[in-house]
Order: C-alpha cells, then structure tokens, then sequence
C-alpha cells in the first residue's frame, strides 16, 4: 500500500465556533465534530465495541456479507473517497472486496489526525489500495479528492457509520444536495444509517454502563479545555442521553450540575449557566425506510440497492447521483 497525507492548515475556527455555540440564547450547543480530537477519537473506538452500541457490528456484519455483491453493482473503474472514515476497519472489507478487480486509489476526508494515522497502520498491509489522506471537513476534502480523479474513472463516495444523523433536522438533507453537486451522473453513494429502533435499545447506546459515552461526551470540554485555556470543572457538567421523539433522534446533552461561570481568557469571555442547563453536543438521527428513499430522491439521487441487518436495524444504501 502506498499512503500519502495532505495536512490541515492550523485554524483558530475552534473558538469562534465554541464562542458562537454557548451564546446561543436558547439552547447552548457545541459542535460535534469537534469531540474528536485524539482522546475523542480513542474513545469512539472504544465505543464502537460496546456490547450496547450495536450499530458498528451491524453495518460490520452488512459489509461482511455482501462486500462482493456491493462492489460488483458499481461501474469500473472507480476511485473511492470516504467522509469521516475513523480508522476504516469497516472500510477495509469494501477496498479487498475492489481488490479482485483493479488497484484503487482510495482518499479518506478527516477532521481527526489521530483517526486518519489508525487508518495508514489498519490498511498498510493491503498491497492494491493507494492511500492519500484529506485531513479535511467533509465538502472540502470531497471536493478535493474529486479533482484528483482522471477521465473515465467512477466516483464511489462512502458514508458509513450512519455519521450523516449526526447533522441536525434538515441540515442532513441539505448536506447530501450539496454532496451532489461535487458528484458526476452515475457516480456512487454509499450510506450507512441506524434504523429506527425502541428508545430502550438507544438509550444505553449512548449512556453505557461503563460511561465511555459520557467521557466522550465530556472530553469536549476537556479539550476546549486544553485547546482554549478555558476553565470548564468537568466534575459540575453530566453526560445526558434523551430521545426527542419528534426528530426520531438520540441528543447527548452536557448538564451543568449548579448555577456558574465558565471563562475563556482567550477569547476575553465568559459563560453563565443555570442549574441544570445543558450544552446540546450531538444528535444521532435514526432513519425509517420511507425516509430514506425520500432524502435519495431530494438530493439527486436513485436508489439502487439496500441492505439490511434486522436483528440491530441497520442499512446500507447504495444510491446512483441521478
Ligand atoms: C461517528 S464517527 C464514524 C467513523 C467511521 N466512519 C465509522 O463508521 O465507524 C465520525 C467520524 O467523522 C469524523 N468527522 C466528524 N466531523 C467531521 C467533519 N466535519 N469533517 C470530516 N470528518 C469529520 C470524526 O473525526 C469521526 O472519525
């Protein structure tokens, strides 16, 4: 395997977006993307084997079992470009499956460093896969790995994990319309979304006995901590998971435990919180099959195939850019 990475630009976004989040009147929030930096990215791994978290096992069993067939539905050549790979175990199974007909260029798009260098070690040893690395956002690293491709060659854009819930309302539906855009008619969507399941399935899939989610959850001020200089005392903020049944989604909250001031010297702020307010940090969308065939239809694509693991509720989605 050969493997490049192009580098990020240092930013100084961090603040302005942390700044921006927690004077929101209504509801303070922090971005999620920014839960993972290497401690983050650590714990998400963990996370992913968590008897409770189920969702990487299903699409792990989906990828497993019809890798083959997958690959065989897309048009060759083709040059695979991934959003939010992590450390692209699950990928793996798609990129051998490719093996049996060509060597590939293969392009992961990370926001996470730590991610992005898992990922090199995971796949060194597959000899026909050519790796180079966007440590980018998702639309700019896309856009990026687009350019790159030559005359003749497909676009296969992997989306998995179900990561595209993790955009809020119709912020998804909206991301996918301009994912679109990036994409040639006849290139390839391959999406991985949680199923709609009973909230007693959810809930502890986010808030697990070990409490891996709620230090995943509560490194982000950890971090904002480290990055920031800011002063959040991580022992007065709880890891909290509720379903907002209206959204048919799973939000992870921060929950301030007493009334007190946070500062960020940095940035010459200060933020006030109430008992019990809470800082939104993620939401984890979970899809019904109507919904998704609509959400193809509304962004540009057709639906080609679906596959389905039942006993989680898992499906992966293989849709043509229309
Ligand atoms: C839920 S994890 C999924 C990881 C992997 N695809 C899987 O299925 O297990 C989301 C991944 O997307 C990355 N990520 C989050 N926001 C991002 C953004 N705006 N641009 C690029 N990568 C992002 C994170 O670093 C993380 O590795």
């Amino acid at each position: 395997m050969q493997s490049q990475l192009v580098p990020n630009l240092p930013s100084i976004q961090i603040a302005t977006d942390v700044c921006a989040g927690l004077n929101q009147p209504q509801q303070k929030q922090l971005p999620s993307k920014y839960l993972y930096d290497a401690v983050g990215s650590a714990l998400f791994e963990v996370i992913c084997a968590l008897p409770e978290y189920g969702l990487t096992r299903a699409e792990e069993r989906i990828l497993r079992q019809h890798a083959n067939e997958i690959v065989d539905q897309l048009p060759r050549p083709v040059v695979v470009a991934e959003l939010g790979s992590g450390t692209g175990r699950k990928t793996r199974l798609l990129l051998e499956a490719l093996s049996r007909w060509q060597s590939t260029w293969y392009h992961p798009i990370e926001i996470s460093p730590t991610a992005l260098a898992e990922l090199r070690r995971e796949l060194r040893d597959i000899n026909s896969v050519s790796v180079v690395g966007f440590e980018r956002e998702y639309l700019d690293g896309l856009r990026e790995a687009a350019a790159r491709r030559v005359q003749g060659e497909h676009l296969l854009v992997l989306f998995l994990g179900s990561t595209l819930g993790n955009f809020d309302g119709d912020a998804g539906a909206e991301f996918l319309r301009v994912l679109r855009t990036i994409l040639q008619p006849g290139d390839s969507l391959l999406l991985g979304t949680d199923l709609i399941k009973p909230v007693n399935v959810l809930i502890p899939a986010y808030d697990d006995s070990l409490g891996v989610t709620a230090a995943f959850n509560r490194n982000l001020l950890a971090r904002i901590n480290r990055e920031l200089r800011a002063d959040f005392d991580l022992s007065q903020f709880e890891h909290v998971a509720l379903f907002n049944k209206e959204l048919q989604s799973v939000e992870m909250h921060l929950r301030s435990r007493t009334r007190q001031t946070v500062t960020i010297p940095d940035s010459a702020v200060s933020f006030h919180f109430e008992p019990q307010e809470t800082i939104w940090t993620e939401s984890s969308h979970k899809y019904s099959q109507e919904e998704l065939v609509r959400l193809a239809h509304h962004s540009g694509f057709t639906p080609r195939s679906q596959w389905v693991e039942p006993s989680w509720g898992f499906a992966e989605n293989l849709w043509i850019a229309a």
